[in-house]
């Protein structure tokens, strides 16, 4: 299993936060935002990991994740010129994929929940593309997913004025080593785009599209706008806060995953002990 965190695009809807720093690094409450995504991968057993990233940003990924050995990855990075497109990614990153089954996950996405990880371990398993789809009031701003009478999936629309439904597709996919072949025969769309939801449609017709839903116990929060990057991060807080766990913390991924052994999460914590995240993870590593 391959992942890949798609972290470029240009962010326009933060702007003035994102004109001097790439969306994705934005904080969250207490981390960068790009934490949260690679967690998520983490958390499905992933461990070789390319980032695309738009070339302005690529030194400040590299000094937040460098090869991502100090968690027990393999990062590797790759450029992203113009936001062509989610589905980019698999033209972008096809010698990176080779013959692997890929997860995909958009640098923006924060997912929060119990079962999180054998959701995740699940579409990693899997041999269909799978996605996951989550109830919200507003559909229009997301690819929309329609289900018949027994729940199967029938149409993925992206950005649907009308939408059949308020399942709004998530930026979280998994496929086999074909999405690249997918990707290249997929046309771009009317913006011009290489869309997602484009190369998902492609499964649904084929019948090789798995649809989870997330109950109403996750939470999957957009971070697009000055408000809702707020609320993502007051989520974060709150949760934080009242139960002395963080959310999206790579080094307690790595090392609850055994990515990383005690000594490994030691290491880590020495440089950072004074901070509220050091100690945090001192904490973890007093309890094991
Ligand atoms: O968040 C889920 C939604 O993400 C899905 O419901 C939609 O089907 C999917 O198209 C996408 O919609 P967005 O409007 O949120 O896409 P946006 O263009 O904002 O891009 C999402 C993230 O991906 C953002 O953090 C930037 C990154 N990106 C996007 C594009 C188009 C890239 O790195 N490169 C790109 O070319």
């Amino acid at each position: 299993m391959k992942g890949i965190v798609l972290a470029g695009g240009s962010g326009t809807r933060l702007y003035p936060m994102t004109r001097a720093s790439n969306k994705q690094l934005l904080p969250v409450y207490n981390k960068p935002m790009v934490y949260y995504p690679l967690t998520t991968l983490m958390l499905s057993g992933c461990r070789e990991i390319l980032l695309i990233v738009n070339p302005q940003d690529i030194e400040s990924y590299h000094r937040l994740f460098g090869d991502g050995r100090q968690w027990g990855l393999d990062i590797s990075y790759a450029l992203q010129a113009k936001a062509g497109g989610i589905g980019e990614a698999f033209l972008i990153g096809r010698t990176f994929i080779g013959t692997s089954r890929v997860g995909l996950i958009l640098g923006d996405n924060l997912f929060y929940g119990d079962s999180l990880r054998a959701m995740v371990e699940r579409g990693a398993a899997g041999s269909n593309a799978t996605i996951y789809a989550y109830y919200v009031s507003d559909p229009t701003a997301y690819g929309v997913v329609e289900f018949d009478a027994q729940d199967r999936p029938i149409s993925i629309v992206e950005k649907p004025k009308q939408p059949r439904s308020n399942w709004a597709v998530t930026g979280l996919y998994f496929y086999s080593a074909d999405v690249c072949e997918v990707a290249q025969a997929t046309p771009r769309s009317a913006r011009g785009e290489l869309e997602i939801s484009d190369i998902n449609a492609h499964y649904l017709k084929a019948g090789r599209l798995d649809v989870e839903r997330l109950g109403r116990g996750y939470a999957w929060l957009d971070t697009g706008t000055p408000s809702s990057l707020l609320r993502a991060a007051q989520f974060v807080e709150t949760v934080e806060d009242r139960q002395g766990l963080q959310i999206g913390s790579p080094e307690e991924v790595a090392w609850r995953m055994g990515y990383i052994d005690n000594a490994g999460l030691a290491r880590l914590i020495e440089p950072i002990a004074t901070s509220e995240y050091g100690k945090y993870l001192q904490r973890l590593l007093a309890m094991a």
